[in-house]
């Protein structure tokens, strides 16, 4: 693929860049997204049936379960090129934020330092009732397991529709938008709120906006630079145009 000179030269001289992420970022690692038409999880399984309190309140075996079944999923996959190349970026600018919507902690897997989690990490059990984080001790008997605090169930460490994120993280994220030179828009629909506000919220604050997504989406139009392509290939041969210093040629 061939790249704008201007883009690579805003890429050489940015001192801060922010990396907006959603499913399709690990979709090469083998993890399926959730709206892709054929193998997106919301093609085979109802949201309100499994990602919402009232689910979990209503049938917390079922909800566990798939739950269960996805961190196995996610324990198979390893970082893809395009995690890879994210975290190569960091060894070149002088800072570098992730600001993401998985929950798999491929990220930090790949080497990425500075991670904000807008939907959780699917490995941060808490309790429903307490609130109080899972220390490993809970044991396998009960399904969802028990609190060792209050008796209270485990639930999965991720945002549910018609949940707040966490306020801590979406302050980091709103505070890096207004600092970062370039804000790099990665494998997301843009459909869930408030995140989907994100890249909107960039370009107001005057970011250069880089969309990169094998598919149109709703940013498409708001996007300086759109990279029509899948993040796996395209991602390490922008790191590779840019910083040729930190990336081997791709071919
Ligand atoms: P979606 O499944 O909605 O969107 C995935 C996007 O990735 C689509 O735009 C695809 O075109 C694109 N895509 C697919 N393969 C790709 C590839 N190899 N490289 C780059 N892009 C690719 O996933 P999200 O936008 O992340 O929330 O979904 C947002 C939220 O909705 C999720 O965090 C989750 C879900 O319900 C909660 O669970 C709270």
């Amino acid at each position: 693929m061939l790249f704008d000179f201007v883009l690579l030269e805003k890429l050489r001289s940015a001192r801060h860049i922010a990396v907006f992420t959603g499913a399709g970022v690990s979709a090469e690692s083998g993890i399926p997204t959730f709206r892709d038409a054929q193998t997106g999880l919301w093609a085979k399984f109802r949201a309100e049936d499994l990602a919402t309190p009232e689910a979990f309140r209503r049938d917390p075996v079922t909800v566990w379960n798939w739950y269960a079944w996805r961190r196995e999923l996610m324990a198979d996959a390893g970082p893809n090129p395009a995690h890879l190349a994210i975290a190569q970026m960091q060894q070149v600018v002088p800072e570098l934020t992730v600001i993401t919507q998985n929950v798999d902690g491929l990220h930090a897997k790949a080497g990425s330092a500075n991670v904000i989690e807008l939907h959780g990490n699917i490995w941060n059990d808490f309790c429903a009732d307490c609130r109080q984080q899972a220390n490993g001790k809970e044991g396998t008997n009960n399904v969802p397991p028990r609190c060792t605090h209050c008796g209270g169930m485990l639930r999965p460490g991720v945002v549910w529709f018609g949940e707040a994120l966490p306020a801590d993280a979406w302050t980091r994220a709103s505070d890096v938008l207004e600092v970062a030179d370039v804000f790099f828009c990665i494998g997301t629909s843009s459909l869930v709120e408030p995140a989907a506000s994100l890249p909107r919220y960039a370009r107001s604050c005057g970011r250069t906006v880089v969309q990169i997504n094998p598919e149109a989406t709703s940013h498409d139009e708001i996007a300086q630079y759109v990279l029509r392509g899948k993040a796996g290939e395209v991602l390490p041969q922008l790191v590779q145009a840019a910083w040729p210093q930190v990336m081997p040629e791709v071919p």
